[in-house]
């Protein structure tokens, strides 16, 4: 079986991806900008889990609570029960007012029976146990077939590995390697997901690793000029923080 479930490579559309949720249109990493990727269409939600001081997985981008919630500090030196009680929304617009800071599991609730993928951004370092504690909130909802896991830390990935062997994994690179199908390869992921600026200096990556079979889904497009680049490239997947605008592009196009 193809380990991405719909089909890779240039005769596909390429799937959209709604960054840290439907941030272009609401508070990024909550449930609230969560439930507008999937009712948008999106094909894939991506958010960003860190651990906090008790190891609960947090959906948060920043190691600090500063910027997107009225917490200050970092997660790390939190207990979970002190996040629940924050504001997620008021930074963003007073219609949001008291969107909570959701867990992993919060999420995962949200998205379990329905059709996007999860694509779960750990952010790193993450302690081993810490890494056994997020993938068994996948196992006990059972929703493993949902997500894909994705770091930039290597080690993240390499723990992931060993702790569960079914789940998909996905590499986040901020350049391309010299070699992205042996990467990809030693990494056992199924997604190599580059800066698309460094993937438009080397589009030839693209034919290497789906030779490999191996998927491509860089990040973060919100230019229609860059959808069209990027779809040509035939990339699989575009992380934007608008993929409503993104849905109604590839429709026209
Ligand atoms: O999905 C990849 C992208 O989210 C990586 O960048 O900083 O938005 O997490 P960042
Ligand atoms: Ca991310």
């Amino acid at each position: 079986d193809d380990p991405i479930t719909r089909p890779i490579g240039p005769d596909s559309v390429p799937a959209v991806i709604a960054h840290r949720g439907y941030s272009g249109v609401a508070p990024e990493n909550t449930l609230a900008a969560v439930e507008a990727g999937m009712r948008t269409g999106a094909e894939y939600i991506e958010i960003d889990v860190h651990s906090s001081t008790d190891g609960v997985p947090i959906v948060l981008h920043d190691s600090t609570l500063d910027r997107t919630t009225d917490g200050t500090g970092a997660l790390r030196d939190v207990t979970a029960d002190y996040v629940s009680g924050l504001d997620a929304g008021s930074w963003f617009s007073a219609a949001f007012a008291g969107q909570p800071v959701p867990t992993l599991a919060d999420v995962l609730d949200l998205m379990k029976g329905r059709a996007p993928e999860l694509l779960l951004e750990i952010k790193g370092p993450e302690t081993y146990d810490e890494m056994v504690t997020t993938i068994d909130v996948i196992r006990e909802r059972d929703q493993l077939d949902q997500v894909i896991l994705q770091s930039f830390d290597e080690q993240v990935l390499r723990d992931a590995r060993e702790i569960e062997p079914d789940l998909r994994l996905a590499l986040l690179r901020s350049t391309i390697d010299s070699d992205p199908a042996a990467v990809a390869r030693d990494f056992d992921v199924v997604s190599y997901n580059p800066s698309w600026a460094r993937l438009q200096d080397r589009p030839e990556a693209i034919a290497e690793l789906h030779d490999a079979g191996i998927a491509v889904m860089p990040y973060t497009v919100n230019d229609p000029d860059q959808w069209e680049i990027l779809r040509d490239l035939g990339v699989d997947g575009v992380i934007t923080d608008h993929p409503g605008r993104l849905v109604g592009w590839n429709a026209r196009h």
